[in-house]
């Protein structure tokens, strides 16, 4: 308490620490609108997540290597030797996962509560911002243990990038820093990973948040007729919400040990460029983009599969503007709630698609291959063929 009185009684002799306290006793007395549930921790869940990933980023930039010769046995190393060097190197491996996650389920939150309409567009588009930095993030991670599925994942990936017109090659190009995937590209993708876009989140975040914060928290009334929140109507942000973010994030914890034990991510095998392995998939994130694209085909097929990929996110970046209704209650929108719907699932069923295609699987007890399209075909019984 003595030391508490006399650093804050040195700060206050030199600084004007009124307006200081003054302005966090304002954000942290904030009435939140009496909606606001457990389903608002996601946005305050990312940001932990973003902040564990930064961590432990740090902590294993202190062993990794990113040249060819030694990425793989830096991590090999990180795994082996270092003490709770395999601890972080899981949370940052699951984080990645874990963060991509609670973004989406926030968007998610976000958009069926019409919390992007006016005044909040622009806390929604640095929020779509954030979305895409944060799966750049995935893709550039993904590369850095070089090892085979990593190695050949970004080769299919940026492979991607040729089929836009006019641009393609040179796109393709300036991503790998040549022709194909080589330490130059490992360089590249790990100077983008550890420097550009940690800064370029933490900018959007902060941006982000004053946002959030100057309009406050959306309420359910219809766009124009929002009140303040008065005092005995709004939650508290402290402690009530800031109670309930505190024991997500103890549960979160839990969940990143528990799976870092039990559930693992492999090293893999090195990268070898003179060796395709036999199906190439990306992470889970990009498997429903990895899976449309498949669809087209033909002449201008690539050129189609680009515009559909990029489609959904351009919609993302303008849906504010586009849905002019006033309403935010979900109830009250049935319009943008099924499309909304449709675009979830949508994704999701790609998603599984691209998971399962060129695998056998077995339904309801009968084995089916699954083709390069996600259709199912019978596989012939060969014990019964071989007994007829
Ligand atoms: C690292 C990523 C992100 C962080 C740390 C973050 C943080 C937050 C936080 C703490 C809130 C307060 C309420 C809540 O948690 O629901 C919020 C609100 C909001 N966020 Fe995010 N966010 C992120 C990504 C996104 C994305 C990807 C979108 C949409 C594309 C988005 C759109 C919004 C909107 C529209 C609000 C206002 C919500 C309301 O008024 O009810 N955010 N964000």
């Amino acid at each position: 308490m003595a030391l508490k009185h006399s650093v804050s009684g040195f700060l206050a002799d030199r600084y004007d620490m009124e307006t200081a306290t003054g302005f966090l006793r304002k954000q942290a007395g904030k009435r939140l609108p009496p909606h606001t549930s457990w389903l608002h921790v996601f946005g305050s869940l990312s940001l932990l997540l973003f902040i564990s990933q930064t961590i432990t980023g740090i902590m294993l930039l202190i062993y990794y290597r990113p040249t060819p010769d030694e990425a793989h046995k830096s991590i090999q190393y990180i795994t082996a030797e270092v003490n709770y060097g395999w601890l972080y190197r899981q949370i940052h491996a699951w984080g990645a996962t874990l963060m991509i996650l609670a973004v989406v389920l926030h968007m998610t939150r976000t958009y069926f509560f019409g919390a992007y309409k006016k005044p909040r567009e622009l806390t929604w588009v640095s929020g779509v911002l954030i979305f895409i930095v944060t799966i750049t993030f995935g893709f550039t991670g993904y590369l850095l243990p070089w090892n085979q599925i990593a190695f050949w994942a970004t080769t299919v990936g940026t492979e991607s990038a040729n089929k836009i017109p006019i641009i393609g090659e040179w796109l393709r190009y300036f991503i790998r820093g040549g022709d194909v995937v080589t330490g130059e590209t490992l360089s590249r993708f790990f100077v983008v990973h550890v420097i550009i876009l940690p800064w370029a989140l933490t900018g959007l975040i902060a941006v982000h948040l004053f946002l959030m914060r100057a309009t406050n928290l959306a309420t359910l009334e219809p766009v124009g007729e929002e009140k303040p929140i008065e005092p005995k109507h709004g939650i508290p942000f402290f402690p009530v919400h800031v109670c309930k973010e505190s024991i997500v994030a103890v549960l979160l914890l839990a969940v990143l040990v528990t799976l870092s034990v039990l559930a693992p991510w492999e090293i893999g095998e090195p990268a070898d460029p003179l060796v395709t392995p036999e199906h190439i998939k990306p992470e889970w994130y990009f498997l429903p983009s990895y899976q449309l694209l498949k669809y087209f085909e033909g002449p201008y097929g690539a050129f189609f599969g680009i515009v559909a990929c990029s489609v959904p996110f351009l919609l993302l970046f303008l849906w504010p503007f586009l849905d002019r209704g006033k309403h935010r209650h979900p109830k009250k929108r049935p319009i943008a709630v099924g499309i909304g719907l449709v675009g979830l699932i949508g994704a999701l069923v790609l998603g599984y698609l691209g998971h399962v295609s060129e695998t056998e699987q077995t339904f309801f007890g009968t084995r089916y291959h699954i083709d390069h399209y996600g259709v199912p075909h019978r596989v012939a019984d060969k014990s019964r063929d071989e007994g007829e």
